[in-house]
């Protein structure tokens, strides 16, 4: 497709001659052939008749050379000579914007999903991107959709100077390990970890309690990430909503829209039950001595199942000192250099700025405390990780005293109703009959809220729709 858009003005010209040549011996049929054959080389605008959320901004991220503008959406799935069509404004001063035709491709590759539980999934998350040149600045991004058109700001991205880890975490939907997030964060910052960026859906008090106290220490950064837009009335009823099977769909762009906001030289998207430690030492010092002046531009951990004896939901932390191992083989996560990641998945780097950027296999292990670690009938093993590289008594007096300190000296009693409640939601779509995306989000907001009075997002327009 490349190829052909390269060259698309010679085919263009190609075929109008060929048209002139036959032009009087043309019928309708051959005409309409002609035209769909016009429309796959020249390109095709993407119009208001289709389904599509842009993220507010637009980015222009200088770690590429040339710079290259970038678009975040959530939409259906695109034919490869669909674009946006643009206008980039470079000045404030009224002067003529520049057009340009964008192309996009899906942030996990693949649209639609080939798992057999993404089968009635309608929507993907989607990367459109162009190269400018070195001196194009543009300060608003206009899109225009037919007679639509929204309207996206322009945040700069540049190479990451400041030492240290960011942790980018997924869209927190309905959760209610609270003791994952305290160890969580206290095992990333033993690390080296020094900013963590959380996109917030909803939670339970609790855990909206213990984001609250890490945010007003400066550690956490909580953004509210709301219920997506309904399209407008005249092809929402043909769609299903993009709020009904949101959450895959929020967890890459969250993702990806999270590592343009890093600071620090090394990024990591983890969930909140995942810690990745070196073998020796700390986390950070091994990501420099592997990466700093190298072309490695991220490092993979294994995944490694572990439990706590007592489990971190019914007692304390005491477990944390000594976990045990479970063999189950579940995929990596990864911690890269966010001078150099362009496009991320979930389990490994996608792409690179720098093509030339490898990814190796570290010595370490991804640290995974699932919840329901101790209920699955595994075997357990030695491994020489541990959560803390240093004193483990220490950090777990610390989080315990976190905990009282957090809940006013009476720790709240876990209750698993509410977790028990979204996988029953799921549950239930995984057998329906019609083909549902197994992806929930709202589709189980009304079950959910029978079970818990859940803190939700503040609702702020961070998706917009054309209108
Ligand atoms: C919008 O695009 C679709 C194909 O993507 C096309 O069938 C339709 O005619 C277009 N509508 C308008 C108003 O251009
Ligand atoms: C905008 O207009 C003002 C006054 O006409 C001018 O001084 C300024 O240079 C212009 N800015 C740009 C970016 O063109
Ligand atoms: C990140 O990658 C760049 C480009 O290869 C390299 O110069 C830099 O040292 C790396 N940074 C770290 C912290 O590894
Ligand atoms: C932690 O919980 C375990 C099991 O309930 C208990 O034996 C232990 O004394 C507790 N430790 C502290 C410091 O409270
Ligand atoms: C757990 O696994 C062991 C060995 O695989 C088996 O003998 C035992 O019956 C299992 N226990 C349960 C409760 O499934
Ligand atoms: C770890 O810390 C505890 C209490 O904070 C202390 O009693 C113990 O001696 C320390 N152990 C080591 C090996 O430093």
């Amino acid at each position: 497709m490349r190829v052909i858009q390269r060259y698309k003005g010679v085919l263009v010209t190609l075929i109008i001659v060929v048209l002139i040549f036959y032009a009087y011996e043309l019928d309708d049929e051959y005409l309409e052939t002609v035209g769909e054959l016009l429309s796959i080389v020249a390109g095709e605008p993407i119009n208001s008749s289709f389904p599509i959320t842009f993220y507010q901004s637009a980015y222009v991220d200088h770690r590429f050379d040339p710079p290259r503008l970038r678009i975040f959406t959530i939409n259906k799935c695109l034919k490869n000579y669909q674009f946006l069509l643009a206008d980039l404004h470079f000045n404030v001063n009224g002067s003529a914007p520049v057009r340009k035709n964008i192309y996009g491709i899906p942030l996990n590759r693949k649209c639609p999903i080939n798992y057999i539980e993404q089968e009635g999934c309608v929507y993907n998350p989607y990367t459109f991107s162009i190269d400018l040149k070195t001196n194009e600045d543009p300060k608003k991004v206009t899109i225009h959709l037919g007679s639509r058109k929204v309207e996206l700001n322009v945040e700069k991205i540049y190479k990451k100077a400041t030492k240290g880890i960011t942790v980018c975490l997924q869209p927190v939907y309905y959760f209610s390990h609270w003791q994952n997030i305290l160890l969580f964060i206290e095992a990333w910052r033993a690390q080296g970890a020094t900013r963590f960026i959380v996109y917030f859906h909803s939670a339970t008090k609790e855990t909206w309690k213990v984001l609250a106290y890490y945010r007003d220490l400066g550690l956490v950064e909580i953004k509210h990430w709301p219920s997506f837009p309904s399209f407008p009335v005249d092809i929402a009823y043909k769609y299903p909503r993009i709020d009904d099977s949101v959450l895959r769909n929020a967890y890459f762009l969250a993702m990806n829209i999270c590592i343009l906001d890093i600071k620090t030289t090394f990024g990591t998207v983890p969930d909140f039950d995942e810690v990745l430690v070196p073998t020796n030492g700390r986390l950070l010092d091994y990501a420099i001595k592997e990466m700093a002046g190298t072309k490695v531009g991220a490092l993979i951990f294994d995944n490694h199942y572990v439990s706590f004896t007592p489990n971190i939901y019914s007692a304390n932390f005491s477990g944390v000192a000594s976990p045990k191992f479970r063999t189950l083989a579940w995929p990596s996560k990864y911690v890269f250099n966010a001078s150099v990641i362009d496009i991320a998945q979930v389990h490994v780097p996608d792409s690179f700025t720098d093509p030339s950027m490898i990814s190796i296999k570290a010595d370490g292990a991804l640290l995974h405390f699932r919840y329901d670690a101790e209920s699955k009938n595994l075997t357990t093993t030695e491994k020489p990780y541990r959560f803390f590289p240093d004193n483990h008594s220490t950090h777990i007096k610390n989080m315990e005293d976190t905990a009282k300190k957090i809940f006013n000296g009476v720790i709240p009693k876990f209750s698993s109703k509410s977790n028990d409640a979204l996988h029953e939601c799921v549950n239930k779509i995984m057998k329906s009959e019609d083909k549902i995306c197994v992806s929930t989000g709202g589709l189980c907001k009304a079950e959910m809220d029978k079970v818990e009075d859940w803190v939700y997002a503040k609702s702020e327009p961070l998706f917009l729709i054309a209108i």
